[in-house]
This record gives C-alpha cells, sequence and structure tokens, in this order.
C-alpha cells in the first residue's frame, strides 16, 4: 500500500524480447518521470498498461522495476481502447483533427470498442484501489484514462483523486459531435476526480464549457491550471554528454558551408512525433514557399526535420509519415545542388541527433494545428547554443506563455509562416539573444518536479 500513486497509459519503462528470449529494459524521460522522481520512491506506485509483447512477457515474468505495475490488459481490449478509441476517437476529438465529409462514424464497432475502453479504464481502477493506502493521492494521467476518476471513486471514496490533461481539451462546439450518452460518460468519469488538472486556461475553460448545460452529479471538482515547464539543468547537462557533442559535429559537417562565401549555413529545426496534429507538411511547404520567394536563401540554409514515426498501427499515421518523407524528397529535388541538401529528415527516435539539433539551431519551427502544451518549443531555446528565433503557432498551448518573444504564425497560414521563417532567420543576433534568454526563463518557470508536487500539495490540500 502506498500514498502516492500516478495511472498512465505508457510508463517509465519498456521491454523489448530478445530473439534468445532475453527481456532488455528501456527507461523513458519526460516530464512525469522527473516529476514522480520528487516523491518517496518506496512510498509510490506508478501503474501503466503492458504496451506490447515484451511489456507482457516481463509481467509473465515477474519482472518489474521498483515502484512500476504494468497491468497486462487482453491484447485485443487494449487495441480497441488505445488504438480505437483513446488514439482515434478522443485524440481527434481533443485535436480537432476530423476530415468531416467522412469522420467520425459512431457505429457498431465505435460501441464495441467504447465497451474496450471502459474495460481498459477499469482494470486501472482497480489497480489502483488495490494498491492505495487510506486516503491516499493518486494522479490519474491524459484522455486514455479518462473514465478512472469516476470508477476509482465508486470503489475507493476515500482517495484524493486527481487528473491531468497533456492535450488540449475539445471546444464544447465540437464535441457535439460525439453521441449525447458518451459525452455524459467521458464528462462524469471526469468529475469523479477532486481535482482536474490542464495545461492552459483555454484548455480549462473548454472543459468547463462542455460541463455547462448538462445534467451532472453535484460534487465539487476544482479545475485548475499547472503549465509543465521544462527543467534547464537536467536538459543541458543531457544536452552536453559526448555522445550528444559528437552527433553535433556530424550534424554541423551535414549542414555544411556555403559554397560562395564559405559562411556557415543557417539551421531551421524541429523535432516531432510524426503526429497529425504536428502539422509537420504546411511547415515543410513553407519551407518551399521560403525557397521560392526568398532564393537568396538558397544554398545559405537546411531544414533538420526529426519526425520520429508514432501510432503507426494506425493508417493515417503511416500515411502521414510516408507524405512527410515524399514531400522532403520533393523539396530536396526541386532545389537541392550537389554540395547542399536542403532539407535533412530523420525518421528515427534519435533523442542524441534531437538534442545535437537543438543546440545549432537558429530557428526552431513548432507550427502544430493544435497542442496541449508542446514541450520542444520550450527545450530549445534552453540547450540552443547561440541563441534561436522561435516560430511559433498559436495552436501550441505554449504559445500563451512563449507568444511575446516568439515569431507567431497561424498554423494553416503558408505564405505567412514562410515569412516568419524569412523574418527569424534574418533577425540580428543580440535581438535574438535577448528573446532567447526570456524564452528559456518562461519555458523553466514550472520544471516538472514543481509541476508534480504543486497538484500533489492541492490534492493533498483542504477540499
Ligand atoms: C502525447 C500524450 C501522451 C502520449 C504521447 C505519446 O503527448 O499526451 O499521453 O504518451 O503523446 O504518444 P503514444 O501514443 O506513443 O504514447
Amino acid at each position: 500500500m502506498v500514498s502516492v500513486l500516478v495511472a498512465s497509459n505508457r510508463g517509465p519503462v519498456s521491454y523489448t524480447l530478445g530473439d534468445d528470449g532475453a527481456l532488455s529494459a528501456r527507461r523513458g524521460g519526460g516530464g512525469l518521470v522527473s516529476g514522480l522522481s520528487a516523491v518517496d520512491s518506496e512510498d509510490s506506485l506508478w501503474v501503466c498498461a503492458a504496451l506490447g509483447d515484451g511489456d507482457r512477457e516481463a509481467v509473465r515474468r515477474g519482472i518489474a522495476e521498483p515502484g512500476v505495475r504494468m497491468l497486462d490488459i487482453d491484447p485485443e481490449v487494449y487495441a480497441d481502447a488505445y488504438n480505437g478509441i483513446a488514439n482515434s476517437v478522443l485524440w481527434f476529438l481533443h485535436h480537432h483533427l476530423y476530415a468531416i465529409p467522412r469522420e467520425p462514424v459512431f457505429d457498431a464497432a465505435f460501441r464495441r470498442r467504447w465497451e474496450s475502453y471502459r474495460a481498459y479504464n477499469r482494470a486501472f481502477a482497480e489497480a489502483l484501489a488495490a494498491e492505495a493506502a487510506d486516503g491516499a493521492a493518486v494522479l490519474v494521467q491524459d484522455y486514455h484514462l479518462a473514465l478512472v476518476p469516476g470508477m476509482l471513486r465508486e470503489l475507493r471514496p476515500d482517495l484524493r483523486i486527481g487528473h491531468f490533461t497533456h492535450t488540449p481539451w475539445v471546444s464544447a462546439d465540437y464535441l457535439r459531435m460525439a453521441p449525447d450518452d458518451v459525452v455524459d460518460e467521458l464528462l462524469r468519469g471526469m468529475l469523479g476526480a477532486d481535482q482536474l488538472g490542464f495545461h492552459t486556461e483555454e484548455w480549462a475553460e473548454h472543459f468547463l464549457d462542455c460541463c455547462e448545460d448538462r445534467d451532472l452529479p453535484q460534487r465539487r471538482t476544482r479545475v485548475r491550471v499547472w503549465a509543465l515547464g521544462v527543467d534547464a539543468d537536467e536538459l543541458r547537462a543531457l544536452a552536453h554528454r559526448p555522445p550528444v557533442d559528437d552527433r553535433l559535429a556530424r550534424l554541423r559537417d551535414e549542414i555544411g558551408e556555403t559554397a560562395a562565401t564559405g559562411e556557415r549555413r543557417r539551421s531551421i529545426v524541429r523535432v516531432d512525433r510524426t503526429e497529425l496534429s504536428k502539422n509537420i507538411l504546411r511547415g515543410l511547404l513553407a519551407y518551399r514557399e521560403l525557397l521560392d520567394t526568398r532564393p537568396e536563401w538558397r544554398d545559405r540554409v537546411v531544414h533538420l526535420a526529426s519526425a520520429y514515426p508514432s501510432r503507426q498501427d494506425l493508417e493515417s499515421y503511416r500515411a502521414y509519415t510516408a507524405s512527410v518523407i515524399e514531400l522532403a524528397g520533393e523539396i530536396n529535388e526541386a532545389y537541392g545542388t550537389p554540395d547542399w541538401q536542403p532539407v535533412l529528415v530523420s525518421v528515427e527516435d534519435d533523442f542524441v541527433r534531437s538534442l545535437a539539433a537543438y543546440r545549432l539551431a537558429d530557428v526552431a519551427l513548432v507550427n502544430p494545428v493544435r497542442d496541449g502544451m508542446n514541450l520542444v518549443a520550450k527545450e530549445i531555446p534552453v540547450v540552443s547554443e547561440e541563441g534561436c528565433a522561435l516560430v511559433l503557432s498559436t495552436g501550441a498551448g505554449a504559445h500563451h506563455e512563449l507568444g511575446a518573444d516568439a515569431l507567431t504564425v497561424d498554423p494553416f497560414d503558408v505564405s505567412r509562416t514562410a515569412e516568419a521563417l524569412h523574418e527569424a532567420l534574418s533577425m540580428p543576433a543580440p535581438e535574438r539573444a535577448e528573446r532567447t534568454k526570456r524564452l528559456a526563463a518562461a519555458a523553466t518557470a514550472l520544471p516538472p518536479q514543481q509541476w508534480f508536487l504543486d497538484q500533489l500539495e492541492a490534492l493533498r490540500g483542504p477540499a
């Protein structure tokens, strides 16, 4: 029995099964990992799902990291809940991603998947109920587990239950597409919590709007904003390890120098999962327009795009990844020369390369159509060595904190984005340095440990 519990779909560790039957563990990073490290590990537990065969095998063999409990949920139920509902319905709603002429479809297949989503949430609620000490604090994460607060409250009314949403929250208008009973169940699930956290006021207000004029349970749930930031010391230490130094040297070589002048070429850096909401394609279109309308930048700039595959079980994500690679290829074909490749795309989940790219970034491009926070926009200014100009879309949650010192773009306005890239590349070095300093200060205002402890304290405080 422990007094602090965290629940999320993806846990802090994952296992892969080798051909020889051996399991190897891979530890992940991220805000929640640093956040939870702020509490006594003997008295805390992280409940997460076994995501693949390696994880499931680890559960079967009884292998577990201290302080982590993986739930081995039936693979079909899991796939329907994770791919079928969380990533194909809830993610699409919260990010307003549907291509309306064809989607969404709420049919019998949806209803079956929704059953699985319930079962998957129930598995978490039951595990948490079994592990939590009297009056323990439970911090449930994200849209995968929206029903857990309600279910857990029924099982254990003594617990303090918090939920944090890392994505945007859908607008009330957009949510009207979903069947009424499903919306009701979703909101009731969330409102089982004592406390709901969001990254921005905007998402919190959307949640409250969605609850308006509905017949919902009469109990008190506090809705609050904790804008997750980055830990500057930790990030800079990671970015200055020897493998990153080596990668940086190689990247500098790849970027090279302008043939005519011998000047070091500038870099426009972006790092994302190949995620439909990240707007990578319009970013590439803007870069193409920049090269087209501002020929003075040809041979003087390189676009370093890390777009590592994500959720490849979903056809729309596979197609998106392929389109990103294709468009980057077209740009290279159209503008490249024997010694200048305009776009360098990496489709590997290569954190070392990303950190090296952060360090040399002259310009950072972060242009999501809609994003809960977007930590890349916060990480690059902290790590960049010579100061970087940030081109940031209004769709990113981070825009609320960073907008004043970024070059703001509408995510759909490709021409404006091209112009902003030009302004960013042309920004005088002292101005860039000044802005970067202010961006880094805003980005580190609420580092992960504090973000976590503040939520915990609020949850344990008077109701
Ligand atoms: C977003 C979500 C997280 C999720 C991450 C990666 O940031 O808010 O909950 O873990 O994307 O997505 P994945 O489906 O690979 O876990």
